[in-house]
């Protein structure tokens, strides 16, 4: 059985490109996923097929109306499926939820777009969550990003699958900086300790640039309890 991605957008062109290359690209081929993209427009039942309209209360920009992205939902998405809103409003999101979400059989991806959605979408999903402190113009981007984070800790869909454990994040640390030929590049050489072929010293080297990196770049990941 694939791992089914549901999209909702109203722009589903702008998933041609990941569909056809990259990793994405190589799963849908594979069949270890399945992507079903799905329009909401067509569930606007006026003759303009409008799918926002003004805030109440006044203010910029348009709302995305509940009716006819909830029928689509309702309609065209499993039951059973996690359905996540895009937004940047959400919870963060991170590599802990990837794991929890490559868990399940799919998940259900809702790209907002212009100023925001009716509140009481909100009542029709599962989470609400953010890729970072930013504003995107909508969340398709967003969505790729998430599908991408997700796609690839499912079996079979990375060759080597130890490159999973060792890198960042994995265990809540960066990963160590890696180096290949040549030895010297622009008099920038390779530290001593790789070429040595002392295992021991080379994984307490990896260690502690790991630990040097996060304290340096990234000093609340050091603060958050550390889950495997
Ligand atoms: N839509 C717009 N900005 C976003 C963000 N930062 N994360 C998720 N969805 C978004």
């Amino acid at each position: 059985m694939s791992y089914r991605f549901d999209v909702l957008t109203l722009f589903p062109a702008l998933f041609d490109g990941l569909r056809q290359e990259s990793l994405i690209g190589k799963a849908l081929e594979t069949q270890i996923i399945s992507l079903a993209l799905h329009n909401w427009r067509a569930f606007a039942t006026d003759r303009h097929s409008t799918v926002d309209d003004a805030p109440f209360g006044g203010g910029a920009g348009l709302v995305l109306k509940p009716d006819p992205l909830v029928k689509c939902l309702r309609a065209e998405v499993p039951a059973d499926s996690r359905k996540i809103l895009l937004s940047p409003s959400g919870r963060r999101f991170d590599q802990k939820l990837a794991q929890q979400w490559s868990q399940l059989s799919g998940i259900t991806l809702i790209c907002g777009r212009y100023e925001g959605f009716d509140q009481r979408i909100e009542a029709h999903v599962d989470e609400v969550v953010s890729i970072g402190d930013f504003v995107l113009n909508g969340g398709e981007v967003a969505a790729m990003a998430v599908m991408e984070a997700v796609a690839r800790l499912l079996p079979g869909v990375i060759g080597n699958a130890e490159s999973l454990t060792e890198e960042s994040f994995a265990d809540g640390l960066l990963e160590y900086p890696q180096f290949t030929r040549p030895r010297d590049f622009e008099g920038q050489t390779v530290p001593d300790v790789l070429l040595s072929g002392n295992h021991a010293a080379i994984a307490q080297w990896r260690l502690e640039q790991r630990m040097a990196r996060t304290r340096a770049v990234r000093p609340d990941l050091l603060r958050e309890p550390v889950t495997k």
